[in-house]
């Protein structure tokens, strides 16, 4: 019989091999924990981690909140796009994308060719609770934070879905999640 420290071994060697070599990109609305559960997934599967959100800032040299107030949503899906183009650069990695990448036709279209799609959802409530917490999401400014997030669950979550893999994260650990991931990759 396998011991746990063997059947977790063996899991995340076949989550890798699943892979076939492409990068696992996380997609989901805002708040439902992708930058988090990306690095802790990064950790286990001993693989580099990028997040989106933070390479736009490195690269435009300024906040999203700023990027959309001084040049548009659509100058800031352009620039999301490239960089995500750019970190699918052949080698294998995690890479958390910002909520509305996937989204995007371009960008998706990218996404499902190049990597292997994960979408992270979450109760309403919870995915409220836990943007709340911060006041840096341009989407979120004008307006309850709560109707937006459900407005835009209703058009994006069918979305959403087409990403390759479905994995529910509610209120589990974030750990927790990433051993989900891998699991539901190694199958
Ligand atoms: C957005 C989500 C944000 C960020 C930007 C737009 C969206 O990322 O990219 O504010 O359209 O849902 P998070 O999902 O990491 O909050």
């Amino acid at each position: 019989m396998k011991s746990i420290n063997q059947k977790s071994k063996s899991a995340i060697e076949n989550a890798i091999k699943g892979l076939n070599g492409q990068p696992i990109l996380l997609v989901g609305m805002m708040g439902v924990g992708k930058s988090t559960i990306g690095r802790r997934l990064a950790a286990i599967l001993n693989m580099p981690f990028a997040d989106v959100d933070d390479e736009i800032i490195i690269s435009a040299n300024m906040d999203i909140s700023d990027i959309f107030e001084n040049h548009g949503e659509d100058h800031f899906r352009e620039g999301e796009r490239k960089v995500i183009q750019r970190l699918m650069d052949g080698k294998q990695k995690v890479i958390a994308t910002g909520g509305g990448a996937f989204i995007n036709e371009q960008t998706r279209a990218l996404i499902l060719k190049q990597s292997v799609s994960i979408w992270l959802y979450a109760e309403l409530d919870i995915l409220v609770s836990r943007v709340n917490r911060r006041n840096n999401r341009p989407l979120l400014k004008n307006g309850d934070p709560k109707k937006i997030i459900s407005e835009l669950s209703k058009i994006r979550d069918p979305i959403y879905a087409l990403a390759q893999y479905h994995i529910r994260t509610d209120n589990a650990p974030h750990s927790k999640t990433a051993i989900n991931i891998i699991k539901a990759l190694s199958v």
